[in-house]
């Protein structure tokens, strides 16, 4: 049976299959696996970093590089309660708990449909709000005083550095602040593999506007963020937009729309774009004193901007890229697992294959590879036979293999192999790295 939702040519158990390829091939690994695993926590190993990276560096080329009204921020990921009862996440960022009264399994009320997915029980206690964030203390004395709290979102850094990036770029509205890197969220129900964990990755703008132009701009980056995904090679076919009813909407936002994702469960949240007003602005400058508004010296006007946020997450990003890469067809009668991942996003862009073990073609070898290396990620194989060798770079979604054999050493050629086609052509070795440039740019 196919999983429910999954795309009518996905293969059955496609999330056990792709939960099995990172294991097994290094992407994610279960965090503390050694001492039995720690709740939903996980590692991602030398090919899942490659990849988590990509998907990064590919989000601030767009957001951030390729653009000049967006500027980046790397804010600290301990901050103390005041940020956090400013923005209203001290009251307002919780869970509805409940227990089941027969199994005490802890459940989100919102999530069970009234009954206890553990043992089937519809008796459950009063729903208590549960907040999210993970509190600890800073320093030696764990006090009041001394409470600190790990970010639940990486949004919270751009509003209280607004002014500070303000003075330093000159820059003015419409202008954005982007920033990747840890969130953590004490979730009641982490689930999905690496869909919903408590430690995770978020790529976050926020894009302060004339509120007059909101709208306009909320519009803007939820187009944007879509053919961020399919230009990264997510087929329409597996996105969709989603406008939130007012009853959905956070405590900060008038409107959300989400990038979703045909995930093997259904459709699910990959991304959240907010038009999140001027509320996070106006609380901190109320909580703080301090003037967080946009002088224009020209006209005169001075005003609170609006917010627009698309707020992404890159581990979660990473997993929808995954699924939607991963692939059984049949090369020469040959069943083959591939990983089509677009040439950006792929843990190695290049597999540097010698056709033997002889030490003959080592130099050479070693010769393309460093001078491939000095552009792309690249893997060297000289493992099993060179069939195994392909396919193991398949699944994995290298590509391009690149094998060196005893011709290579008369006609400084080499055999470039294509991952999606299994074409081969020869390619000098002087004009190598162009010729993967031109296929990388073409992709
Ligand atoms: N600043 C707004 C904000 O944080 P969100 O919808 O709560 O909005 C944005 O989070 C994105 O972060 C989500 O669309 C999702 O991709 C990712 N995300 C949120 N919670 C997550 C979790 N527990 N595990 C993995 N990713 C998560």
């Amino acid at each position: 049976m196919p999983d429910p939702g999954a795309p009518p040519d996905a293969p059955a158990d496609l999330m056990e299959k792709v939960v099995g390829l990172c294991k097994r091939r290094g992407f994610i690994f279960p965090s503390a696996e050694i001492y039995g695993g720690f709740r939903s926590t996980y590692d991602y190993g030398p090919l899942g970093v490659n990849l988590l990276r990509n998907v990064k560096n590919a989000w601030w080329e767009a957001m951030v590089q390729r653009r000049d009204d967006v500027v980046g921020l790397d804010a600290a990921i301990l901050s103390p309660p005041a940020v956090w009862e400013a923005s209203g996440h001290l009251s307002n960022f919780t869970d509805p708990l409940v227990d089941c009264r027969s199994c005490h399994q802890r459940w989100r009320a919102d999530k069970i449909d009234g009954v206890c997915p553990a043992c089937g029980s519809t008796e459950f206690t009063q729903a208590r709000a549960f907040n999210l964030m993970f509190k600890t203390h800073a320093g030696p004395v764990e006090d009041e005083g001394a409470v600190a709290y790990l970010r639940p979102e990486t949004a919270q850094g751009m509003f209280t550095n607004f002014a500070n990036v303000l003075q330093t770029t000159r820059k003015k509205p419409p202008f954005g602040i982007a920033q990747v890197g840890k969130s953590f969220r004490n979730e009641i129900t982490p689930q999905n593999f690496v869909f919903r964990t408590r430690e995770f990755e978020q790529m976050e703008l926020e894009y302060f506007v004339p509120p007059a132009e909101a709208q306009h701009w909320f519009e803007y980056w939820l187009d944007e963020r879509y053919r961020w995904y399919t230009g990264l090679g997510i087929p329409p076919s597996e996105l969709r937009l989603r406008h939130h009813d007012a009853d959905e909407l956070a405590h900060y936002a008038v409107a959300t729309a989400d990038v979703e994702f045909l995930f093997p469960w259904g459709w699910d949240e990959l991304e959240g774009v907010a038009n999140r007003t001027d509320a996070d602005l106006m609380a901190h400058a109320r909580a703080s004193g301090e003037r967080l508004e946009y002088f224009d010296q020209p006209t005169g006007e001075r005003y609170v901007p609006y917010v627009i946020e698309p707020a992404a997450g890159a581990t979660r990003a990473m997993m929808a890229f995954l699924l939607s890469a991963y692939h059984e067809d049949e090369i020469g009668g040959e069943p083959r697992t591939v990983l089509r991942l677009h040439p950006r996003l792929a843990p190695y862009q290049i597999a540097v294959l010698p056709l033997s073990k002889k030490e003959t073609l080592e130099p050479l070898a070693r010769e393309v590879l460093a001078s491939l290396q000095v552009h792309f990620m690249c893997d060297y194989d000289v493992t099993q036979s060179i069939g195994k060798r392909y396919r193991r770079q398949d699944e994995v979604g290298t590509p391009w293999c690149v094998t060196v054999d005893f011709d290579s050493i008369a006609d400084r050629a080499v055999t470039v192999r294509d991952r999606d086609s299994t074409d081969q052509v020869r390619v000098p070795i002087d004009g190598l790295v162009e010729e993967l440039r031109r296929r990388t740019d073409r992709a």
